[in-house]
């Protein structure tokens, strides 16, 4: 069976709830599935693949993402992986274009593709300067359904190879 990392970054866990929902969209579709804080990882050679997200902070891609991919380029780079970033706190109609971060990823592992979802904050998001920014832009953007439908297209690319 194929088996795949779902690992994010994440600050305030909104991350890794979409990675939990790309996770049970794979195993949904019969793979094998690990999600795990991207902090934690310091190896992928057990994984066929690997979907590595992250959340936007101050235009920057997760630290614990970024971190991810500098200790495991080589081997990142030797299989299938997809990105997520997640940040806009508003309505996703139009593709975003990821945060550099992410960018510099894609091309150093050459990713197979990197996409942006909706994040969220919520209202009474705590510490500076969120709370703040919570005050005028609180709100969950993500949107499960399009998550869903990235993860499943992920699993027919695995079958197909
Ligand atoms: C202090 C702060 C700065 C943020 N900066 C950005 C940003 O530059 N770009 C963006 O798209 N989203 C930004 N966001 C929105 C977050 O990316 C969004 O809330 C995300 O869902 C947080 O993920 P997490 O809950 O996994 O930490 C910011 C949020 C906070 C609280």
């Amino acid at each position: 069976m194929t088996k795949v990392l779902v690992a994010y970054g994440s600050t305030r866990g909104s991350t890794r709830e979409i990675a939990e929902w790309v996770g049970r969209a794979l195993t949904g579709q019969g793979v094998e599935v690990e999600i795990r804080s991207a902090a934690e990882v310091r190896d992928v050679g057990a994984y066929d693949a690997v979907v590595l997200g992250g959340a936007v902070y101050f235009g920057r891609w997760h630290r614990h993402a970024r971190a991810l991919v500098r200790r495991c380029a080589r081997q990142l780079a030797e299989r299938p992986v997809w990105l997520f970033s997640s940040g806009p706190l508003q309505r996703i109609d139009r593709e975003v274009t990821p945060p550099a971060g992410a960018e510099r990823a894609r091309r150093r592992i050459g990713a197979r593709e990197s996409v942006v979802f909706g994040g969220c904050l919520r209202p009474d998001a705590r510490g500076f300067p969120a709370a703040t920014m919570a005050r005028t832009a609180a709100g969950d953007f993500r949107d499960p359904g399009r998550v869903e439908t990235w993860a499943r297209d992920i699993a027919y690319e695995l079958k197909a190879t």
